[in-house]
């Protein structure tokens, strides 16, 4: 099996990524989505397949892991990179992020936070984001933050810098103040999918972020697992915290998942494979979890093709026309 493989984008002078990643949050996360360590195996051959076949960039998160497992997800992308033998070995890159801890206050804090993920991973950090702004609720938390992340940055010790669930208002200060200290913000990562998009409608950062030339990652491309069409009706509903989540939305989504099935069928493509081509043709990047390599194969077949100019706006007439879309993240800004 082979699939098409997509040239590279540029994020940052001497960073590529593939027009796909893929995330990790599942990766060492029992309570939202059942993982057990018995699955690393799967895991180590979901990435194996995914390298192989061009898809040369995960994301992860230093708080990814629960409980004991906190890190779980770093380590496993560093045993994996470690351990790949096959094709684009030289290509694979981490992107991570840093989460905005209460006790992170200070630049030197982002910069020992960034060695620890560089020590689980075994390898440099490609790509640091800060995972989330405090802007919300502790302002003066942020300003310290991204003083660190452009100390990374001038330090060499990362290839670039991004930001996530970040608003227009706010990436525009972040940008002016990374730009004093000569730093680019490469990368803005965001929920966005079909049933997400309050970041392209209502917060505009399309535009704002084709101006200021930042890529934009799309994370939960998907809707955890949503838009594949498994959990088509309330017979069938994942188990953990999703569930009741899936409950609320899928009476109120059933328009939408028509649409995509119809469409995916026009095109001899699934429903997952569909929703994460829309995102690509919206122009992002999008991000999808993948668990086993059965997932990623099926993942992999949204690259090679892309939906026509009016399946695009389609999907999107309908995603729009619904009552309801998925829950935002409390911590992006405006
Ligand atoms: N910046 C942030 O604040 C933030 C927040 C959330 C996520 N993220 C990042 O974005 C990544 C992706 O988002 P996500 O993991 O939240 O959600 P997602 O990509 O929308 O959905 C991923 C889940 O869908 C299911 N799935 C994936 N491919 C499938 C396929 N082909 N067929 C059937 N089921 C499939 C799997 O779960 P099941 O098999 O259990 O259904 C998988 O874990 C994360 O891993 C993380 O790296 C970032």
């Amino acid at each position: 099996m082979n699939f098409i493989i997509e040239s590279k984008i540029k994020v940052a002078e001497n960073l590529h990524l593939s027009p796909m990643g893929c995330g990790t949050w599942a990766w060492g996360n029992r309570f939202l989505w059942g993982y057990e360590p018995e699955m690393d195996t799967q895991l180590q051959e979901t990435f194996n397949l995914l390298v192989s076949q061009g898809v040369t960039w995960f994301d992860t998160g230093d708080s990814y892991g629960t409980g004991k497992l906190n890190g779980r997800s770093e380590t496993l992308l560093g045993k994996f990179s470690r351990e790949y033998q096959g094709d684009h070995q030289s290509e694979i890159a981490i992107a991570t992020k840093l989460a905005v801890y209460p006790w992170r206050l200070t630049p030197q804090s982002m910069i020992n936070a960034c060695e620890k993920s560089a020590q689980r991973l075994g390898r440099k950090v490609d790509l640091v984001q800060l995972h989330w702004s405090p802007a919300k609720y502790l302002p003066w938390q942020e300003k310290p933050l991204l003083e660190g992340l452009a100390r990374l940055s001038n330090q060499g010790l990362v290839k670039a810098v991004g930001l996530s669930n970040y608003g227009a208002k706010n990436l525009l200060s972040a940008y002016e103040f990374f730009r004093e200290r000569g730093v680019k913000i490469s990368t803005l990562q965001v929920q966005y999918s079909l049933l997400s998009t309050y970041p392209f409608v209502k917060l505009r950062l399309k535009e704002l972020c084709q101006q200021l030339d930042i890529k934009i990652i799309a994370y939960s491309p998907l809707t955890l697992g949503l838009l594949t069409g498994k959990y088509r009706d309330l017979n069938h509903l994942p188990s953990g915290a999703r569930r009741g989540l899936f409950k609320q939305l899928l009476p109120a989504i059933k328009p939408l998942l028509l649409t995509l099935d119809a469409i995916a069928s026009d095109n001899g493509k699934t429903m997952a494979q569909t929703a994460i081509n829309w995102c690509i043709c919206k122009g992002t990047i999008p991000i999808p979890g993948a668990k086993n390599p059965l997932q990623a194969r099926e993942n992999l077949g949204a690259l090679g093709w892309r939906l026509s100019r009016g399946e695009v706006e389609e999907l999107e007439r309908v995603a729009l026309g619904l009552n309801k879309q998925m829950i935002q993240n409390i911590f992006q800004t405006r």
